[in-house]
């Protein structure tokens, strides 16, 4: 059986305080056949790294090496500190802070030559959803995204598919809808695909058993108490 992902996204959520209360239950909670990441805040990078027995992911990264881009992380900070995965693309970065296909492409192409394990985020608005054209939104941030890479470099490569209005608003695509996309991205580029968007304790037994070619999760909101993340953590192991 291959193994699901489950990856925690804190965004920009927790305080020093919670890490060693919540590393020491998720080193604890079992975890069987399940490749478990955490994507903290920066300021949290390395402390979470002492402190935990899984991958620590950063939530961005510049494409550039050491230079002067004040307030700014290199790649190569990344590289320094052994942290080696990183999202790239999350909708919150595209629509906040800039982040255009041309640079997400960059990004990308960086950090999988780098040997990086990417996970990058494509979704769809409300609008685009709504008039049934999700299909080629996708397939268009993938070819931009993913311009110019070459299909060695893939292997390093784990998308996320996250509609941007499911994104913590407790309404997601049905099972079908998700299946469906899932095995359109599959189509274009055969690597691992997670589901992301309003993702939590109550949902995910049936998103994992109703939907096909499912590889796992990105939790944002669902992952911050450590309990019902471990008790997610649980559900997929148990189906
Ligand atoms: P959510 O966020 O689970 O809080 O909806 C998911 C994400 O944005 O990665």
């Amino acid at each position: 059986m291959k193994s699901k992902f489950l990856i925690a996204n804190w965004k920009s959520n927790m305080k020093y305080d919670d890490l060693e209360p919540y590393f020491k239950e998720l080193n604890n909670c079992s975890k069987y056949g399940i490749d478990i990441k955490i994507a903290v805040p920066n300021i949290f990078l390395l402390e979470s790294q002492k402190k935990s027995n899984f991958d620590i992911v950063a939530q961005d990264v510049e494409y550039f090496k050491y230079s002067s881009h004040t307030g700014r992380m290199s790649y190569e900070h990344l590289q320094d500190n052994s942290i080696h995965n990183v999202i790239i693309g999350h909708s919150e970065q595209r629509i906040y802070n800039d982040n255009t296909n041309e640079i997400i492409n960059h990004k990308v192409r960086t950090l999988l030559k780098e040997d990086f394990r990417v996970i990058l985020c494509i979704g769809e608005d409300y609008e685009t959803y709504n008039n049934k054209k999700t299909i080629e939104f996708l397939y268009d941030q993938l070819e931009n995204n993913l311009k110019n890479c070459d299909k060695l470099m893939l292997n390093n490569l784990i998308i996320a598919y996250e509609p941007i209005w499911s994104i913590g608003t407790n309404t997601i695509p049905s099972n079908l809808e998700i299946s469906n996309i899932i095995l359109k991205i599959k189509q274009k580029v055969n690597v691992p695909v997670l589901y992301g968007g309003s993702v939590n304790l109550t949902n995910i037994e049936s998103l994992l058993n109703g939907t096909e070619g499912l590889d796992g999760f990105l939790i944002g909101s669902g992952s911050l108490v450590i309990s019902d993340f471990c008790n997610m953590i649980k559900i997929v192991q148990d189906n």
